[in-house]
């Protein structure tokens, strides 16, 4: 595997690789890699022959308040695992590369609604932050598969809505939640967690599997919510929403609908959790 950190470095390889008749597939990231990140590398194996995976904390997505300084970072480690897994290349470039203008003044991507609703109202500009280093590095690497984990669900239709509606000549593959044994979704910031915090977290994924398997007994989606708040509430969680919704739209679901997905974020002490699982019924 090589690794490089410039967009022309980049360029270079894909382009050979282009010329070569080669599909490329590729997996963003920001870095400190698990097995869910891993699996986006093994799903992408089905859809091409060169993979690129990109490790970049994007300080445009992070809120004033939030962890971007202390986001945690393994560059090394991160090497080492993309190489093992048949990664060809691994995109690291600092954030001089990416916002050359810094990144207050750059040209951004916006994806109305869809961004301001769910994780986008309780983090202002998030999704804007995403969607436009995710155009910056889909113009760089030029794939033609790109894979992301529906663990970040809203993300996951962010990024379809925007390539769809700016016609972008990517296809995109979602893929699977990884899970601890115990069903916490991975996730980078897990490790914030303390012991005693780590222990309650699997009660996210639990309360998402009554949700389901009430909704599929028939019960009434608002009823189902107020049950999941409640049951999150109990526990001493601080749940930000607890909501049933369209799967591609994100919008509330109507009574009769069959596909649903159920998203849910909630705050241990300071770290925050999200989670979601779909349901058909
Ligand atoms: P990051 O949090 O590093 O996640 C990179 C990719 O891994 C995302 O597509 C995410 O959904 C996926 N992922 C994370 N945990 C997962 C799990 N447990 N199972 C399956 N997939 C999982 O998401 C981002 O980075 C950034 O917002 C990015 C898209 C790279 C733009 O900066």
């Amino acid at each position: 595997m090589d690794t490089v950190t410039t967009i022309a470095a980049v360029r270079e390889q894909v382009r050979s690789w282009r010329a070569q008749g080669h599909r490329v597939a590729f997996v963003p990231t920001m870095g400190n890699l698990h097995a869910g990140h891993m699996s986006l590398l093994a799903a992408a194996k089905s859809h091409g022959q060169r993979f690129v995976a990109s490790i970049f904390v994007n300080p445009m997505q992070f809120g004033p308040n939030e962890d971007y300084a202390h986001y945690p970072r393994t560059p090394a480690q991160d090497q080492r695992m993309l190489a093992e897994a048949g990664c060809d290349l691994m995109f690291m470039p600092d954030v001089a590369e990416i916002y050359p203008n810094g990144p207050e003044h750059a040209a951004r991507v916006e994806v109305p609604h869809l961004s301001s609703i769910l994780e986008g109202k309780l983090r202002p500009g998030h999704f804007q932050g995403v969607a436009t280093v995710v155009t910056k590095l889909f113009n760089i690497v030029e794939p033609q598969v790109a894979v992301f984990g529906e663990k970040d669900f809203q993300q996951l239709a962010v990024v379809r809505r925007m390539v769809t509606d700016l016609c972008m000549p990517v296809q995109v593959v979602g893929a699977p939640t990884v899970r601890e044994p115990d069903g916490l979704a991975m996730s980078s910031r897990n490790q914030y967690l303390t012991p005693a915090q780590r222990q309650q977290a699997p009660l996210l994924h639990r309360s998402l599997m009554e949700a389901r398997r009430r909704l599929q007994a028939g019960e009434a989606v608002d009823q189902v919510e107020q049950q999941g708040v409640a049951t999150l509430a109990a526990a001493g969680m601080t749940p930000d929403y607890f909501t049933v919704r369209d799967p591609r739209t994100l919008e509330p679901a109507a009574p009769d609908a069959r596909e649903l997905v159920v998203l849910v974020a909630a705050r241990l002490g300071r770290p925050r959790l999200i989670d979601n699982l779909r349901v058909s019924r």
